[in-house]
């Protein structure tokens, strides 16, 4: 058995040494609190079990743990009585393992005092009701008086706990907007909302004016009358509704701004990080990414993930952090920080995942430029709420279970291939653009199809790209653009005056890009254009889109293809027809029936430099895939490796490096043909010829291969 004593990673000084030949980040969610006498170790040594885990994780080839993001109640469990020795201790024992420590900031669970003195911090909901204390995110994120009291718990424990020498970056709160607490209605929200409102607009005049406020004669005389979007009888002014889901991004946003600034004055060099989850929550992610000096990112993966869908997500987050990002062993990428070790505990059914899957979802993150894992979480819980939840180790603790086994593979090899990764980075030529505002819009305000989701259409455009190996980066349409050689602009219902200009722009000087139905319907201010649909790129389509039908589902119109674009289905049109008038624009498909019958359906047309496309419906997978074969000769896009569909390929490179992971997300074994020899990062050896990659398996492989 390995223990600390002989431990070759032991710290006395050789921690920095360690920190040095750290080239990925590994490691589990850890809760210290959880695993003290009673639960575990003994009345005379009611720690004694942290060492035992310390030394299985350096088995496990573990270098780093994060701690502490739900601890307040026991760091401070009366106000102003501090006890952060247990967690120095923690840390300590880590140290004396060589093992990092990521601290969470742990302003998630209030401690249950808190509430108990200051109700008004409880969150209170649309129908004015208040939530109760004594779980996790029971705090309204306008409160002053929460503000204050993390603001205090923040200084306690940064100098209690910011110098420890293990200490490698702070987690900026957990699952911030978790369990649909992004708004609360409380009357400090309502002074805040007030504000925003007054720094916005200005004047009362132009809030009436740029909300359509005199739609039902809703306008106002004062900023202080301006409604929360509440329960009402029915709904609310559209620009209302926007406003509102800004502010409340807004104010989250802050409530992080206001933990980075505190911790970056209080131990400065320190990065600062927040796990995000992949767009559900609602508030900008792209602002908040700004606030971070790397994005972390749970990963819910189960069995019944689709591994394209799974990727898009990836990528997404991936996305976020584009420049500036900054991690503890100064990589860019993002981590993965809580990466799930099994079942999760949400699902009606939380089926176990199968043998490999771990490991297959550990390569799928770390392919998508993931530069540190670390698995959420080490040990199921013998108490609380999450004790079903599947973690490294199962409640024995003893190690002998499936998972422990397989992530001490993982952990292994990420040892030999640490080095090779170091630097690498996922560069894509196409791209998705996605904004937040856009995706509120759709989601809460009166749609003229409910049946049409966003996310749907813009996974059709991923899976087709995906699943031919094209590698996508997401951005905001205020990005710069001119790296891509295709841009693909979904649904973007709502896009804002400087928007548009931005997509000329990118077009102009030579770039392609795919929009489709539902484009430019209304500006910042959902205010619909009277120069017609899209409104602002009439010009660059070359076409106006004079009408939409609504299609109910199960309803559905065809497509009729025509020139280079090869049909090898018959594409339907679904719950979405615009109905084109052409002028400039050269037309690739029309619609094959009803009043529309005859007119474009898809177009493209010469713009400055570039070519803008438009897709006027919704289709379904097969035609997204012939899109991607049309586009990719168009703009000369080259797939990363040619190998059977089921097989998910992505590639990491720096220079003339490049490491390309090969995934078989299926039960069964894929054949792989290699034409030319591979070197196999994992084995050492030399792939020719045909290669049989086992249900769930992965190569990582690169072309260096040793001179015969
Ligand atoms: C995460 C959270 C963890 C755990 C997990 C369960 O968002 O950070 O603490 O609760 O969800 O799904």
């Amino acid at each position: 058995m390995l223990t600390l004593a002989n431990n070759p990673h032991r710290a006395d000084g050789a921690a920095a040494t360690l920190n040095n030949q750290i080239r990925m980040y590994f490691g589990v969610d850890y809760y210290p609190e959880h695993w003290v006498y009673p639960y575990a170790g003994t009345v005379e040594d009611p720690e004694a079990r942290w060492r035992r885990d310390a030394e299985m994780m350096v088995e496990a080839g573990v270098n780093v743990v994060r701690l502490g993001e739900f601890a307040w109640g026991l760091y401070e469990p009366e106000e102003g009585r501090y006890e952060f020795d247990w967690m120095r201790r923690a840390m300590d024992v880590f140290g004396v393992a060589g093992i990092k420590v990521v601290l969470g900031t742990p302003t998630a669970a209030p401690p249950i005092w808190l509430a108990r003195k200051h109700p008004e911090i409880l969150p209170v909901d649309a129908d004015g009701r208040t939530y109760g204390e004594g779980t996790r995110r029971a705090c309204c994120m306008n409160s002053d008086v929460f503000w204050e009291h993390s603001r205090r718990i923040l200084r306690a424990m940064a100098q209690a706990l910011g110098k420890h020498p293990q200490l490698i970056a702070w987690q900026i709160d957990n699952g911030l907007g978790g369990h649909s607490m992004e708004a609360s209605f409380n009357e400090e929200t309502r002074r805040d909302w007030h504000a925003w409102l007054k720094a916005k607009y200005e004047t009362v005049q132009r809030l009436n004016d740029l909300m359509g406020a005199r739609f039902w004669a809703q306008t106002v005389t004062k900023f202080e009358d301006v409604p929360m979007p509440r329960r009402s009888p029915t709904v609310y002014n559209p620009a209302l509704i926007l406003d509102w889901m800004r502010f409340s991004s807004d104010t989250i946003v802050a409530y992080a701004r206001m933990q980075a600034e505190l911790l970056r004055e209080l131990t400065p060099g320190i990065p600062l990080t927040q796990n995000l989850r992949a767009l559900t929550r609602h508030f900008d992610h792209f602002d908040m990414a700004e606030v971070l000096d790397f994005v972390s990112v749970d990963s819910n993966a189960t069995i019944k993930s689709r591994s394209s869908e799974l990727a898009c997500e990836i990528d997404m987050m991936r996305s976020l952090k584009k420049a500036g990002t900054r991690t503890p062993d100064g990589s860019t990428g993002f981590w993965v920080i809580e990466q799930k070790a099994g079942n999760v505990d949400w699902q009606d059914v939380n089926s176990l995942v199968r043998p490999g899957v771990v490991r297959m979802f550990t390569y799928q993150l770390i392919s998508r430029g993931a530069t540190g894992v670390l698995y959420f979480l080490w040990r199921q819980p013998r108490i609380g709420s999450e004790q079903f939840y599947g973690g490294v180790l199962t409640h024995d603790g003893r190690g002998q279970n499936r998972v422990y086994q397989e992530i001490k593979e993982v952990g292994q090899e990420i040892k030999r291939l640490g080095p090779a990764l170091q630097g690498t980075t996922v560069t894509a030529d196409a791209c998705i653009l996605f904004s937040h505002d856009n995706d509120w819009n759709l989601k809460f305000v009166k749609q003229p199809n409910k049946h049409f989701h966003l996310r749907e259409h813009i996974q059709l455009f991923y899976n087709a790209l995906h699943d031919r190996n094209i590698p996508v980066d997401f951005a905001r349409p205020t990005e710069d653009l001119s790296k891509y050689k295709i841009v693909i602009a979904p649904s973007l219902q709502l896009l804002a005056g400087g928007e548009a200009d931005l997509l000329k722009l990118y077009v102009q000087n030579g770039g392609t890009l795919v929009a489709t139905f539902n484009t430019g319907l209304v500006d910042e201010h959902h205010i619909a254009p009277d120069s017609g649909y899209p409104h602002d790129m009439v010009d660059m389509f070359g076409l106006e889109v004079l009408e939409f039908d609504a299609l109910p589902p199960g309803e559905e119109n065809h497509l009729t293809m025509k020139g280079a674009f090869s049909a090898t289905h018959m594409h339907p049109a679904r719950l979405w027809c615009d109905i084109i008038e052409p002028k400039t624009c050269q037309v690739i498909g029309t619609y094959a029936k009803d009043f529309y019958a005859g007119r474009p359906a898809v177009t493209t047309n010469q713009y400055g430099n570039g070519r803008a496309i438009y897709i006027g419906t919704l289709s379904h997978q097969h035609f997204y895939n012939d899109l991607a074969v049309w586009l990719r000769q168009l703009c000369g896009i080259n797939p990363l490796l040619k190998v059977p569909d089921t097989v998910e390929v992505c590639m990491r490179q720096k220079d003339k490096t490049r490491i390309y992971f090969l995934i078989n997300h299926q039960n069964s074994p894929v054949r792989i043909p290699f034409y030319k020899p591979m070197h196999d990062f994992l084995t050492g050896k030399t792939l020719t010829g045909n290669y049989d990659l086992p249900p769930h398996g992965v190569l990582v492989l690169d072309e260096n291969v040793a001179a015969p």
